[in-house]
């Protein structure tokens, strides 16, 4: 089939430089967008008179089959099809025959790609939002599970403070919570309809943008067709966004992976997202969580990639602007894939709390010994300074702060008295802090009520 473009060549393509320039093999998924606003498009032509309504009729029952084609994994690529445009131009013709080329009147391929795209991301979006809820969900009724589970929290990868496994497991749901507020915003940047920007400077054929924004669910149009041809704004925000979400999944994988090692052994994935070695007959690796951390590499270097392809583009359409597809479509598949198993991993990790508490050290609960202090009349910061000294004196005798006499306490200072055991108790200790966001017991409840509410919580 003759090129498109063809009219004005002499000259045939070189076969390298058609492999160079054919986006068909991965544009190809854009299908049902392309078809979808093709078939709007027809409907557009006819309302301004500029195709009868016999002959869109023919347009949109040729493209419905081409559609069907589509679903049915019927569609036969062929040489010549450098793009999806072109492939369902060139199939929509084979079957209405010459008024196949009327579709394309006023249309350019820059405002079509720019509008299967946004199109297409706007549908994926819908998925990935429910993927990252799902996940949420995860985390909740994970919370939930071992609401009364203490563990270590860390700072410098140090223990610091005891707190409530869910409290730490619900961090994770409140960075998914940014995540989604982040999606609902952009997503109203991806709404928005170039189709109508021709090739740059608009259309010349009376087309009305407001009813084709109306056939394909925008909520608004571009406002001037320059822009509209060049913008991947919504892109760049949309891998932005799956940079930072795949960051926090990164994180939690990172979490896990120590959580999961025999140095720590407080929780155990389930076998089904675990892998073995080929050569050590012992090993149970944390394989799910390290690829979601490996793949966060590549998602940030999209977004990177993406940037560095707009950064010096001059006005409009470029060629370069083809390059923006491969690296949104590798993203929205890894995000489906990380989203979907960190849920998963959630869903089937099992706590060792026996052994979390066993590797509890007791020096954590020095702060409550300050504060006991501190209760008594004495500055915080001389509490600070002899507890500092007390846990010294317990490393020096290899014992845990409970178990130190009374008398060896009043060494540093006489307000210790036999009460001040009370104090020391991993659960006693989170559970003092209850300002709202702490690790109390009824605040955490009340955290959990909270992402329930924001999440429209519903028991798995
Ligand atoms: N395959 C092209 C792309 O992905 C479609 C637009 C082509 N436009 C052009 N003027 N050659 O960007």
């Amino acid at each position: 089939m003759s090129k498109l473009w063809g009219g004005r060549f002499t000259g045939v393509t070189d076969t390298l430089m058609s492999q160079f320039q054919d986006s068909i093999y991965f544009d190809v998924r854009l299908w049902q967008a392309d078809i979808t606003g093709s078939i709007a498009y027809a409907k557009a032509l006819a309302r301004a008179g500029v195709i009868s309504d016999e002959e869109s009729k023919t347009l949109q029952q040729g493209l419905a089959q081409v559609q069907a084609e589509f679903a049915e994994k019927r569609f036969e690529l062929k040489t010549g099809d450098e793009d999806i445009h072109t492939a369902v131009e060139r199939r929509l013709t084979e079957i209405v025959g010459e008024v196949g080329g009327k579709l394309h009147t006023g249309r350019s391929r820059n405002d079509q790609i720019a509008t299967d795209l946004r199109l297409w991301l706007k549908a994926e979006i819908e998925q990935l939002r429910r993927h990252l809820v799902g996940a949420q969900w995860a985390i909740i009724s994970k919370a939930e599970e071992y609401v009364d589970v203490i563990l270590p929290g860390y700072t410098h990868l140090q223990q610091a403070q005891p707190v409530r496994f869910s409290h730490w497991l619900l961090s994770f749901g409140w960075m998914l919570e940014r995540d989604k507020a982040r999606l609902d915003d952009l997503t109203r940047r991806v709404d928005v309809m170039p189709l109508g920007s021709g090739a740059m400077a608009g259309n010349p054929m009376g087309i009305d943008r407001l009813f084709l924004a109306d056939e394909l669910g925008f909520a608004t149009i571009s406002a001037n067709s320059m822009d509209g041809v060049s913008d991947r704004d919504y892109l760049i925000e949309f891998l932005s966004w799956a940079s930072i979400l795949q960051v926090h999944l990164s994180r939690l994988a990172e979490d896990l992976i120590i959580y999961s090692s025999q140095e720590f052994n407080f929780v155990e994935l389930a076998d089904a997202y675990s892998t073995g070695s080929s050569i050590m007959p012992q090993k149970k690796n944390p394989d799910s969580m390290e690829l979601i951390r490996g793949k966060t590499g590549r998602v940030i270097g999209s977004l990177v990639g993406l940037l560095t392809t707009l950064k010096g583009l001059p006005s409009t359409y470029n060629k370069d602007l083809q390059e923006d597809k491969e690296s949104v479509f590798d993203t929205v598949d890894t995000l489906t894939m990380t989203l979907q198993i960190s849920r998963a991993v959630i869903q089937t990790l099992t706590v060792n709390d026996g052994i979390i508490y066993d590797k509890m050290d007791s020096t954590m609960l020095a702060t409550e010994l300050a504060n006991y202090l501190s209760a008594k009349g004495m500055p915080f910061r001389e509490a600070h300074h002899i507890v500092g000294q007390v846990v010294q004196k317990a490393i020096d005798l290899d014992q845990p702060l409970n178990l130190i006499p009374v008398a060896v306490y009043q060494q540093f200072s006489d307000l210790f008295e036999h009460d001040m055991y009370k104090v020391l108790t991993f659960h006693r200790a989170a559970d003092r802090h209850t300002s709202s966001g702490g690790t109390g017991k009824q605040v955490v409840r009340d955290q959990l009520d909270a992402l329930k509410l924001l999440t429209e919580f519903d028991e798995e």
